[in-house]
């Protein structure tokens, strides 16, 4: 066995409003609930091949690229955990900035990497960082999880000068996809773009993530997946709601006006960072107990150090909170 001491992804289900893993909260609009009871799974016996080659077709059409461009996984966890086993030799170091997604420096130890992070999420510490410690990659999430921080593009191009290889990670850039740094993929080889059905699209279950890259880059990275990697039963039903006009608009409007709603109420009680996200980011003096008080009612939020990630849940999780939250200030 290897000497590795990795945490194992603590699953949990608790009861009450989940706002703690940045799943979506947006419910899924009755016409499209009716044409998912039309989808056929006639073909269960099959290893999935069309409803594949229709996914990376409609997603190219979504993400503005070739589909030789493009890789699907399970997850774009499965898509780091891919660039990370293709780009890696034992001990290359792997920099992001800080807070940013916990599953990197994990994925980055099983590709027998060396994972740094800064010490916070500036540009000028990135940059000193990357002129230091030399990294081979530099991996972080646009916008930043779990601040929201967005990072432009002038500053990633900037950095994707710097570095062997860059990998931004656009799990939340649905939400504002005039953001993405896609456009740019033509101009920087080095450049790699993860991208999720989990957020904006509302469909964590079905677990489909995206890495975008050049053709060359896509094509080297295709030798390190698994076959068959992704369900056709998952991949149909991506498409579905891909195929839909107006799907993807009305979650992000559902999402915006709750957003408001949220930041409203947690801006009297801490600092509500700029979010274009399903999440909001509240640094607090007393984080503990707010994310205590809000748990003890059944509302499930991301503690951090001085402050909680909240996901923007429904009006029915908001007026509890609201609730709690009132007493709490009064108490
Ligand atoms: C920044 C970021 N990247 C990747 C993921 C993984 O998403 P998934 O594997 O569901 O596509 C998450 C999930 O929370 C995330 O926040």
């Amino acid at each position: 066995m290897r000497q590795v001491s990795l945490p194992i992804y603590p699953v949990t289900y608790p009861t009450g409003y989940r706002l703690n893993q940045n799943e979506s909260q947006f419910p899924i609009p009755e016409r499209i609930k009716r044409e998912l009871n039309t989808l056929s799974f006639q073909d269960l016996h099959e290893y999935p091949v069309r409803p594949i080659a229709e996914l990376l077709e409609n997603y190219a059409t979504y993400a503005g690229v070739g589909v030789e461009q493009i890789l699907a996984g399970c997850g774009s966890d499965e898509m780091i955990h891919v660039v990370t086993q293709a780009l890696l030799t034992p001990e290359d170091i792997v920099l992001s900035p800080a807070p940013d997604f916990s599953m990197y420096p994990i994925f980055t130890t099983i590709a027998h990497g060396h994972h740094i992070q800064t010490d916070d999420l500036s540009y000028d510490g990135l940059q000193s960082s990357i002129l230091k410690v030399k990294p081979k990659l530099v991996l972080l999430s646009n916008p930043n999880n779990p601040t929201g921080r967005r990072w432009t593009v002038e500053e990633l191009t900037q950095l994707a000068a710097l570095v062997p290889y860059l990998i931004v990670d656009e799990a939340y850039i649905d939400f504002s996809l005039e953001n993405s740094i896609v456009s740019e993929l033509n101009r920087f080889p080095n450049l790699i773009v993860l991208r999720t059905l989990s957020k904006a699209f509302g469909l964590a279950n079905i677990r489909i993530g995206f890495l975008i890259a050049s053709v060359e880059m896509a094509q080297y990275f295709k030798q390190f997946v698994p076959p068959f990697n992704i369900s056709g039963t998952s991949a149909k039903i991506a498409n579905l709601f891909l195929k839909d006009q107006t799907y993807l608009k009305e979650a992000i409007d559902w999402h915006s006006s709750m957003r408001i709603q949220w930041e409203e109420l947690f801006s009297t009680i801490g600092t509500v960072h700029p979010s274009e996200t399903n999440f909001i980011f509240v640094t607090l003096q007393n984080a503990e107990d707010v994310w205590n008080t809000l748990s003890s009612i059944g509302i499930h939020t991301a503690l951090h150090q001085n402050a909680i990630r909240i996901t923007l849940g429904n009006e029915e999780a908001l007026a509890k909170a609201q609730s709690a939250l009132l007493a709490y200030a009064t108490r």
